[in-house]
């Protein structure tokens, strides 16, 4: 039995390694840090998320992409490739060798955002370039610098009278056809597969941890099987021998569509975009929700299973009305109730979580649609992304917002690696927006997002002692910045939170015991 048991893991390990995050035993959580510099990306892994407990970082696309000027600058020009040159707005090759290099150095791994279903739009017309100045001539499908030709590309499989994506409710269209105009590389040819594998195998060699495979649902599922078996094992200066790269795959599947996230399980994880959307509308309090209703979230409430979902409360896409979600999606332009969405997200069991680490944009909204959606970074006038400047009390400046170092945040992917593996326990509720939920006998959180002031007695499955809350303050030597909560000899705690509060949730852990 025992033997059974330790030889389950192993087998597990290998035969299902996509799965597998690749962070560090104890970090738990990765942060996209999109659109920030390699140069930036280096100094943060080093200064603040390896000291703070996290995996890892997504990072934007890094390689060759179309230069967009109309509009200036767009971010989504990174999602326009020219080549798999290592060469974009967030730095050169030289620098994204330093960044893996010094990430993994300190035990925080790399994410490529990978945009292997599509090359740039097929209206780039002559005059436009690339970020590293390589040739192109989209409508000859000639990129050189791959190189890709026109029988590289679907144009000749779709059906549609456009070339583009008509009808969403047919698969075919959704696979074969043109997303948004961007010219759909024909991953049914084993060439393509091979220079897709190719480019991965480089970034691998490099040291990246593993991929996010940009607009998967527009991908046949096979398909990325077939590029993804051509991939090579991680880099053993950082990984043990044998590691695969994780795999979290970009499907929108909110339901009622014939596309489902299930079709692509085989090959990876899956971004659940139910996640967001719901846990926003239940936050919110839309179409009468409340928190009480979170008691079952996972797979009962209608999730894909935990082990195959990446879960985030916003991302770049969402976070500005692209993608899916719409209206419910909680953002940092909210901050009371996104820091509770997120504070939720890290405390519960369900999936691998990923933060959103944003920049300012002039939000604009004109009928329910942002019309400056397309804001690229923090720029100068010649279009190189500013660095991120850190202000003396640790928060982003120079247009970033940075929520991963916001310390409710911050100290909440803390709070997940504490409880990583205990069980969900001593579930409370008031049948309203006031709930309370326990790790095992390691954390316990309580919210309170109901219009009347919260006073309850509550088993948290902790120790008898005093702990500091990590939301109000954190602990600091032997006190606390901010809340005590003292745990009786019988488990129980009193809870007060005022319904004013812009905190209005309290955490407590293991290691913030005095
Ligand atoms: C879209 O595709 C579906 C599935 O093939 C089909 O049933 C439907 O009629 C199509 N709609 C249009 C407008 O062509
Ligand atoms: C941190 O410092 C910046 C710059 O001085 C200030 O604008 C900001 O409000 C401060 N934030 C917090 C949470 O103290
Ligand atoms: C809980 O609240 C719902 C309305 O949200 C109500 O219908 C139900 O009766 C309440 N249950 C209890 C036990 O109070
Ligand atoms: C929620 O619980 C609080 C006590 O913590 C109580 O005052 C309030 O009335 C409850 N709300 C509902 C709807 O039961
Ligand atoms: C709720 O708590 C706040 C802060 O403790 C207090 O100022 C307020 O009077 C309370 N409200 C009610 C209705 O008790």
């Amino acid at each position: 039995m025992r033997t059974l048991l330790l030889l389950l893991p192993t087998l597990l390990g290998v035969c299902w390694a996509q799965y597998i995050s690749n962070t560090k035993p104890g970090r738990t959580a990765i942060v996209h840090l999109f659109e920030w510099r390699w140069t930036d990306i280096a100094l943060e892994c080093e200064r603040y998320l390896a000291p703070n407990g996290f995996g890892g970082v997504q990072i934007s696309p890094p390689n060759e992409n179309l230069v967009v000027v109309d509009p200036w600058r767009p971010w989504w020009e990174r999602y326009q490739p020219i080549s798999y040159k290592i060469c974009s707005r967030s730095g050169n090759e030289i620098e994204f060798r330093d960044m893996v290099t010094r990430c993994n150095n300190v035990g925080v791994h790399i994410y490529v955002d990978a945009v292997v279903n599509h090359m740039c739009g097929s209206g780039a017309g002559f005059g436009d370039h690339s970020t590293c100045g390589s040739y192109f001539n989209v409508g000859k499908r000639d990129f050189p610098a791959v190189p890709y030709s026109a029988w590289d590309f679907n144009d000749k499989k779709c059906k549609t009278t456009s070339g583009d994506i008509e009808n969403y409710s047919d698969p075919i269209h959704v696979r074969d056809c043109r997303l948004v105009g961007l010219v759909d590389l024909a991953l049914g040819k084993d060439y393509v597969r091979s220079k897709v594998a190719e480019y991965m195998n480089y970034l691998i060699d490099i040291g990246v941890a593993g991929f996010r495979i940009d607009a998967s649902k527009h991908m046949w599922p096979g398909d990325i099987t077939a590029f993804l078996s051509k991939l090579k094992n991680l880099n053993t200066q950082w990984f043990s021998e044998g590691s695969r790269s994780f795999i979290y795959q970009e499907v929108i599947d909110l339901g009622g569509e014939p596309v489902t996230s299930s079709e692509y399980f085989g090959n990876g994880r899956v971004t659940e975009f139910k996640y967001g959307t719901k846990l926003g509308t239940i936050i919110r309090k839309l179409n009468g929700e409340k928190m009480a209703n979170l008691k079952n979230w996972g797979e009962s409430s209608g999730l894909m299973p935990s082990d195959r979902a990446l879960v985030f409360v916003d991302n770049h896409d969402n976070q500005r009305g692209h993608g899916a979600g719409g209206a419910s999606i909680l953002t940092f332009w909210i901050p009371r109730l996104y820091k509770m969405a997120v504070g939720f997200m890290l405390a519960h069991p369900y999936g691998f979580t990923r933060i959103m680490s944003s920049y300012w944009w002039p939000r604009n909204i004109q009928n329910g649609k942002d019309i400056s959606d397309w804001f690229g970074p923090p720029s100068n006038s010649d279009g190189s992304i500013r660095s991120v400047t850190i202000n003396a009390n640790a928060t982003c400046d120079n247009g970033w917002v940075c929520e991963h170092r916001w310390h409710q945040i911050r100290n909440m992917v803390i709070f997940h690696n504490v409880v990583d593996g205990q069980p969900f326990t001593n579930w409370w509720d008031n049948n309203s927006s006031q709930v309370a939920f326990g790790r095992g006998n390691r954390g316990f959180i309580i919210f309170n997002n109901d219009d009347k002031n919260l006073s309850v007695t509550l088993q948290t499955g902790l120790l008898a002692g005093i702990y500091c809350d990590v939301i109000s303050g954190q602990k600091e030597g032997n006190h606390c910045t901010g809340m005590q909560i003292q745990v009786k000899g019988d488990g129980t705690a009193d809870f007060q939170i005022s319904s004013r509060t812009e905190d209005s949730f309290v955490a407590i852990h293991v290691d913030t015991k005095l």
